[in-house]
């Protein structure tokens, strides 16, 4: 186990010209001068508006990253966590050395990215969101993670091939990009909701509705790279009433959904119920290594 601190400065790119970044103080700069604030927690601020975007993402807000935490906390997607996990140990063992980065896209609070690096003992952990509360949860969330606020719709603010791993649950993340910073023989480990993934709460509440064929879509998106290898997460588990508030509410749908709405009528119903949990998780190789 290699838990000495690590410098993410050797991976992290100026998020404004993809130039390397030195550390300053306050933080670390590039050669043309661009500053980026460290905050006292240890994480970068690397988040910056893109060209033609409008303002950076914010990401998460406080109340969705904690929903989130008690969810995954509870255990309800451990069979996903696995999935990821195994597919980055099967991913990254098939190429030599087991030394590098994983990177993971929007990585919230770090819970996957915490399993993957439980199994790989040699690696070292990237996560960047836009969320501050996520990040900073992140970078306390494991002694090998190191996190960084990024917004991730034009660019990753990562060298080229510097990634042997890349996750992307849940999670955006330019394809270009993706292929950009993995290095040769690298892997990408997608997690993406089937149409059916938490269909009790979709269905009767309204919530944003899942379209079929998304891993395909990814995989199509991403032309440099080759499918290894694919599994579907398919179960059911049991959740109360405050558990499947949470799942509605840790992800987009907080966005768009009243919570008294919700919870009245979350309690019209059962106090538990049944919630299916469908997602595919694919593995993709770069070329090389
Ligand atoms: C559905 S959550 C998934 C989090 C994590 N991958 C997981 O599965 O636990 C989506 C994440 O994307 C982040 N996010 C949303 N828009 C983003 C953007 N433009 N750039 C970076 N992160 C973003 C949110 O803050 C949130 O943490
Ligand atoms: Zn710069």
């Amino acid at each position: 186990m290699n838990d000495a601190p690590v410098d993410d400065l050797t991976i992290l790119r100026c998020p404004h010209c993809e130039e390397t970044l030195e550390a300053v103080g306050g933080g670390a700069s590039c050669v043309a001068g661009h500053h980026h604030d460290r905050a006292k927690h240890g994480y970068l601020s690397l988040r910056v508006a893109a060209k033609g975007l409008g303002a950076p993402a914010a990401g998460d807000t406080a109340d969705m990253v904690d929903a989130r935490e008690r969810f995954q906390g509870a255990g309800h997607h451990d069979a996903i966590a696995a999935a990821v996990r195994d597919a980055a140990v099967a991913g990254v063992s098939a190429t030599p050395g087991d030394d590098g980065w994983v990177v993971d896209l929007a990585g919230g609070p770090g819970w996957h990215l915490g399993h993957v690096l439980d199994a790989l003992p040699g690696m070292h952990g990237l996560l960047l969101d836009a969320s501050t509360v996520a990040v900073r949860r992140a970078q306390r969330s494991h002694p090998r993670i190191v996190a960084a606020t990024a917004d991730l719709r034009a660019r990753i603010p990562v060298g080229d091939e510097t990634a042997a791993a890349v996750l992307k649950v849940f999670a955006p993340g330019p394809p270009v990009e993706i292929e950009r910073i993995l290095a040769p023989g690298g892997v990408l480990v997608a997690a993406i909701p089937e149409p059916e993934h938490h269909r009790e709460l979709v269905q009767p509440l309204k919530l944003l509705k899942v379209p079929a064929g998304k891993a395909d879509e990814l995989v199509a998106s991403l032309p440099g790279l080759q499918e290894v290898a694919r599994t579907t997460v398919r179960e059911t588990v049991h959740v109360d009433r405050a558990a499947a508030a949470d799942a509605v509410f840790m992800g987009p749908n907080a966005f768009h959904q009243k919570r008294a709405e919700v919870e009245a009528a979350l309690a019209a119903g059962p106090e538990t119920r049944e919630l299916t949990v469908a997602v595919t998780v694919v593995t993709l190789r770069a070329p090389g290594g």
